[in-house]
């Protein structure tokens, strides 16, 4: 098995995640999102790369919660903004949660040539690293990334997802996983170096550092996303 990671959403191509297992992370916030959704009943959870899409497509599906975000705000007309905590059962539960965010749901769409593709963030490393090594394929981590550049908080993560594998299979890893894996093994203080990146500047200054504590909690769900048809369900 080779481990690879591409650093964002804009550097994705069909090729270099087809025939590979996709674990597509954006820690701050959307994919932490996601998992929380799901892991509070949602019937599924919709990622869409546009507003207008969003609300095309919730004439089309019944129980939708509209979510997501720009700027790292709620956006005009929509149900939930991107902040974790208020994906709680009574809101999402039985639902299905239509969701636009500016980087996540771009770098789920530009995946779904791959072989696979789960959801991953610090919530469900350990998870998400089982469910990926049991597919038996080469793997890659595919970054959100930060409006098209590298992000240290989804970069750190692929570091943690990669660490997990390990412990589960020895792999073959390119440089740029070989480097996440260095990041994540000299920083088990997640937060002395996520702290430093852009998106969580942004979100400390919107006052969202509940969202900041929420998202970098690590391994503590055991809920494995899979992004198949264009939707995401629970992977079992
Ligand atoms: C994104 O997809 O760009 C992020 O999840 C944005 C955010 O939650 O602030």
């Amino acid at each position: 098995m080779k481990i690879n990671v591409i650093t964002c959403a804009d550097h994705v191509s069909p090729e270099s995640v087809k025939g590979n297992t996709a674990v597509v992370v954006d820690t701050l916030r959307a994919t932490s999102v996601i998992i929380t959704a799901i892991s509070h009943g949602a019937k599924s959870v919709v990622p869409m790369t546009s507003v207008e899409e969003a609300l095309e497509t919730k004439k089309k599906l019944e129980n939708v919660v509209l979510g997501g975000e720009r700027k790292a705000r709620l956006i005009d007309g929509f149900d939930l903004s991107n902040s974790p905590k208020e994906y709680t059962a009574s809101a999402v539960a039985e639902k299905n949660v239509v969701l636009t965010t500016t980087n996540g749901t771009k770098a789920i769409a530009r995946s779904s040539s791959a072989a696979r593709i789960f959801i991953g963030a610090l919530r469900n490393a350990r998870a998400v690293a089982e469910a990926a090594v049991a597919e038996e394929r080469d793997a890659v981590i595919v970054n959100a990334g930060t409006g098209g550049e590298f992000s240290m908080d989804d970069f750190i993560t692929a570091g943690a997802i990669i660490a997990h594998m390990l412990e589960l299979k020895p792999a073959e890893l390119t440089d740029v996983a070989k480097t996440a894996l260095i990041i994540y093994e000299t920083h088990r203080d997640l937060r002395s170096y996520i702290q430093e990146a852009h998106h969580y500047g942004v979100l400390e200054e919107l006052g969202l550092s509940e969202d900041l504590d929420f998202c970098l909690q690590e391994s503590v769900e055991d809920i494995v996303p899979e992004y198949k048809n264009g939707i995401i369900k629970q992977h079992f």
